[in-house]
């Protein structure tokens, strides 16, 4: 059953149309024509759970449990070792048992990234301390992603309908399992709200997974027809908005900016306006399942260039000066951030 819905939650994916917004667009950066720099100068390598990666781009949770995710989590990683990013695997529930097969499918990205690579491991947040240690020794992960969905669980017929105490897990996940924990939603945004009390139970790294991107109300509904949710499409913190939002608290807490990351100006934007990193899922996905390996590594590398040509149009050589760069807000992000 799971393995089933795995396979439709990356084809249903492919058949979703709608598009929602990020609000990334309504974010205004300002041309720099004194850059100061040469291209060559500019620096993308950033720290990230205590390794340094070339980019400050993450290929983001989607998949594993089948032969048909062995071979997409088999060329992602190929991407991930190449360009020397982290990758995650998709929720590690299904692997859970001793189905070796099934493992495998997951295994398959830290061996072909290496003990050098950044691999992250996912569970639903609800999951219980042992199945999070199964999940990091697994794929040896350096960290473990716990996943929020309550929107798609409960359009999802066969969905979890139970959501008390998982605030709760998540704090003795923290305190308990010895390596770095990020929380992170799905494409429906995390609000400052949550993102404070993650912070107050000890989470330090947020995927705020924001509205514009990604849809799974979308992707649900194309798996059922008994009820139709698409009234339900808009539904979600947009990215931009819940990134500003989620920087007001303090430095010490990491966030990573997913969420309808598709170009090289979301990234810069996202890195602008908040995010320690990016996180890019049903883009790359999309790329991969329609042209191939050649076809997802070319739109990384077309994508991280571009990004480096922002970068001197900015007048930032490094990661670090980019973060710091000034932003202006414009149209519906600034009523939302002006009514907050
Ligand atoms: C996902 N995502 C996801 N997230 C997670 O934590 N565990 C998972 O198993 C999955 N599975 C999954 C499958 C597919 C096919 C997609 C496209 C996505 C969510 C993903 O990590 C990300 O949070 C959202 O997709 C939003 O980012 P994008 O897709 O808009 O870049």
């Amino acid at each position: 059953m799971r393995e089933k819905r795995k396979r439709e939650h990356v084809e249903n994916y492919l058949r979703t149309t709608y598009k929602g917004a990020t609000l990334l667009e309504n974010v205004f950066l300002e041309h720099n024509a004194l850059p100061d720099l040469n291209f060559e100068d500019i620096d993308t390598k950033t720290f990230f759970l205590g390794k340094i990666v070339d980019y400050p781009i993450i290929i983001n949770a989607m998949t594993g449990g089948s032969d048909f995710s062995w071979e997409i989590n088999r060329d992602l990683s190929l991407i991930a070792k190449e360009f020397n990013i982290p990758m995650a695997v998709g929720s590690q529930t299904i692997a859970l048992c001793d189905d070796e097969e099934c493992k495998s499918s997951f295994k398959i990205v830290r061996q072909t990234m290496g003990d050098n690579g950044t691999v992250i491991a996912n569970l639903n947040a609800q999951a219980a301390i042992e199945d999070v240690k199964k999940a990091l020794d697994m794929i040896e992960a350096d960290a473990i992603q716990l996943h929020l969905n309550p929107a798609q669980e409960v359009v999802m017929l066969e969905g979890d309908r139970h959501f008390r105490g998982i605030l709760d897990n998540i704090g003795n996940i923290v305190e308990k399992v010895g390596k770095p924990v990020i929380v992170k939603e799905v494409g429906f945004g995390i609000s400052k709200e949550v993102a404070t009390k993650l912070y107050n139970v000890g989470v330090r790294n947020i995927d705020i997974s924001g509205y514009g991107g990604t849809n799974f109300i979308e992707i649900e509904n194309i798996r059922y027809n008994n009820i139709d949710f698409s009234d339900l499409y808009s539904w979600g913190i947009p990215t931009a908005l819940a990134l500003i939002k989620c920087r007001e608290l303090p430095k010490e807490l990491n966030l990573i900016a997913s969420g309808g990351i598709r170009d090289s100006m979301d990234i810069v934007k996202s890195l602008v306006i908040g995010g320690n990193m990016v996180g890019i899922s049903g883009e790359i996905l999309s790329y991969l399942l329609h042209g191939g390996y050649e076809n997802a590594r070319n739109y990384l590398e077309v994508t991280i260039h571009k990004m480096k040509i922002l970068m001197l149009l900015l007048g930032k050589k490094n990661i670090e000066e980019l973060r710091a760069t000034d932003y202006k807000i414009m149209g519906d992000l600034k009523d939302l951030i002006n009514n907050s």
